[in-house]
């Protein structure tokens, strides 16, 4: 077991990565607030893995809330059920709330935990490998809105994150992908190092090799904990990690919740923020090619659905680094090297969102 620590002074946690970790006792309950806990997980991943999590809760008054699979199910509304099952099965103050799923989940969970009574303790047991790499880490919480994504929500960390590698078999292959989209934006935005290993490995992560998914979740968690710990509630920093994004929430947001998965829509967020950079002058055909080809190997797109450029614009335009009714974009200066900017020519930005859509 690989074991990271994301250093927040008294409330710095551990990242635990290695495989079979979810039957293990110990590594939960010394994280635990009190006896009492309530598993948050959803329709898909509870037949999986509730039972062997439960299993490992003995000893605990442990209750769980299965919510509906998806990301349109990511509302205040879905989100009230879990305020119910707290209410109504009477649990306390000292109640951990241990989030058992992907980044939908631990997103929600996280939420409810940061508003429960003012915030009750909670754990991060992540089960896609997107919410492994970069969700259940960092202590963003949320739940989406019509009118935006993730627009709701609170900064609250976890005791810990418990990534079970071995949950990944049941995955299927396009939400594989999707997590390794999330893993490229590490080495575009702060680890070119890390970049030239993917684009050497890539094959090896869509094939499920153990050795390599492991090394680039520990990477991954490795660069993600040194933004958070600089910059935790995302004054300079840590908008780097939302390469792609801005592009990537409007498009979620404009094709329906859930139409195109979050990594996907990322990735060709980032071959969006690559094209721009290109036009800016900032980087090299060959750069923006390199990055099409190692997301075509991921099989993570790099065109965007057909949405109109007027739409795209007014989405981006609801976005948490919105600054003075200005988009601020994150783009490239260089392969590892990102900027968040909002001195960009629109004619320019309109070019982007006409040549990189189906
Ligand atoms: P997800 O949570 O919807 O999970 C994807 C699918 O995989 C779901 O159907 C889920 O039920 C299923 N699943 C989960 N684990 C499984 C397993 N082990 N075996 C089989 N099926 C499994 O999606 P995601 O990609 O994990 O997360 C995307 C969400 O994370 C988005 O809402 C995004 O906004 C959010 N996010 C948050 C942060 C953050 O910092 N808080 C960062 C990135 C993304
Ligand atoms: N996923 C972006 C962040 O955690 O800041």
């Amino acid at each position: 077991m690989i074991t990271l620590d994301v250093a927040l002074g008294d409330r710095s946690y551990p990242i635990y990565i290695g495989s079979n970790l979810l039957g293990q006792t110990e590594l939960l309950k010394k994280h635990l607030g009190g006896s009492e806990v309530l598993v948050v997980s959803n329709e898909t991943v509870a037949p999986l893995y509730l039972d062997k999590l439960m299993a490992s809760l003995e000893g605990c008054r442990a209750e769980s809330v299965i919510l509906p699979d998806g990301e349109k199910y990511k509302t205040l509304d879905v989100l009230n059920n879990v305020f119910t099952a707290l209410l109504e099965k009477r649990m306390g103050r000292q109640t951990t709330i241990v989030a058992l799923g992907g980044g939908v989940i631990g997103d929600m969970a996280g939420f409810a935990a940061a508003c429960y009574q003012r915030g009750v303790p909670f754990v991060q047991v992540p089960t896609t490998l997107l919410a492994q790499v970069d969700s259940s880490v960092g202590g963003k919480t949320a739940v989406n809105h019509p009118a935006g994504k993730n627009m709701i929500g609170a900064f609250y960390q976890p005791k810990c994150v418990i990534a079970d590698t071995a949950v990944l078999n049941t995955l299927d292959d396009r939400q594989l992908s999707a997590g390794i989209a999330e893993i490229i934006k590490y080495g575009l935005i702060r680890d070119e190092g890390f970049l030239l290993w993917l684009e050497e490995n890539v094959e090896a992560l869509v094939g499920r090799d153990t050795d390599a998914l492991v090394y680039a979740i520990e990477k991954s968690c490795i660069n993600k904990a040194e933004v958070v710990a600089a910059d935790e509630h995302e004054h300079g920093q840590r908008a780097l990690l939302n390469l792609g994004h801005t592009f990537g929430h409007a498009i979620e947001t404009a094709m329906g919740y859930g139409e195109w998965l979050h990594g996907e829509a990322v990735a060709a967020g980032m071959y969006m923020a690559a094209d721009l950079s290109a036009r800016l002058g900032w980087l090299t055909k060959t750069d923006v090619a390199r990055l099409e080809k190692l997301l075509r190997r991921a099989n993570l797109p790099v065109k965007g659905p057909s949405i109109s450029i007027e739409k795209m614009k007014d989405l981006m335009a609801v976005d948490k680094k919105v600054q003075d009714g200005q988009i601020r974009l994150v783009l490239l200066k260089a392969i590892g090297e990102a900027v968040v900017t909002d001195d960009f020519d629109a004619a320019l930005l309109d070019q982007t969102l006409e040549q990189c859509q189906v």
